[in-house]
């Protein structure tokens, strides 16, 4: 799947370095890697934190699994080797946005701990950050906010994530969010903390 198809093609480095373009910013680059349960709220507070980082003038992105199976992975479905291969291509995607000095972040359920484990490999050490969405199945049950889950238990959808498909919780992410409880704004608002003690933001 990841192996490299092509032959005679040569790597060319860039004449702009990461780190240049991360002098040009004025901050770091790095990859938030949202994990969760469908529902759980990784869109929601990706795009909570990404307004924040704007605020404050810092380049970011965010990579969301809905929108990105209608372009890029559209040819994907749930199976467990096409969600890997999702999950495979937004990291490459994400590491290319480090590369280009953005903080990037990624909202997939990516239910494999191996799959994330694969994308923190492809990331230089403190470039990596997993973020587990941690929301109980109730919960996302509850909420619903797409109504699959109610789909899910009508059997009109097979293999859905928590239902009859597995996701394996983080054994130890950078940041745990609880968003049983708390709102968006006060769990992104956790990340931006987080960023800043890990140096990628000065703090204010
Ligand atoms: S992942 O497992 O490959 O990481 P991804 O995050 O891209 O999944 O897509 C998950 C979204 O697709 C869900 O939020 C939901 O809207 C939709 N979806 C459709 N079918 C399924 C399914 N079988 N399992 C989980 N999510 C599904």
């Amino acid at each position: 799947m990841s192996e490299t198809k092509a032959t005679n093609i040569t790597w060319h480095d860039q004449h702009i370095s990461k780190d240049e373009r991360r002098a040009l910013t004025g901050h770091g680059s790095a990859v938030l890697w949202f994990t969760g349960l469908s529902g759980a709220g990784k869109s929601s507070v990706a795009n909570a934190v990404a307004a924040k980082l704007h605020a404050r003038g810092a380049l970011s992105y965010v990579l969301d699994g809905d929108n990105i199976r209608h372009g890029l992975n559209s040819n994907l479905g749930f199976s467990q080797s096409d969600r890997t291969e999702n999950i495979r291509r937004i990291g490459e995607v994400s590491k290319l946005m480090v590369d280009a000095g953005v903080i990037s972040l990624t909202a997939f359920i990516s239910p494999y701990r191996a799959d994330r484990d694969r994308v923190r490999e492809m990331l230089a050490p403190g470039e990596f950050f997993e973020v587990y969405v941690r929301a109980s199945l109730a919960t996302c049950e509850e909420r619903d906010p797409k109504g699959l889950y109610k789909k899910a238990r009508a059997g009109e959808i097979k293999g859905f994530t928590g239902i009859d498909d597995p996701y394996e919780e983080p054994n130890a992410p950078e940041i745990t969010l609880d968003s049983d409880g708390k709102g968006i704004e006060a769990l992104a608002d956790e990340v931006i903390v987080h960023l800043e003690q890990a140096g990628v933001l000065t703090p204010r």
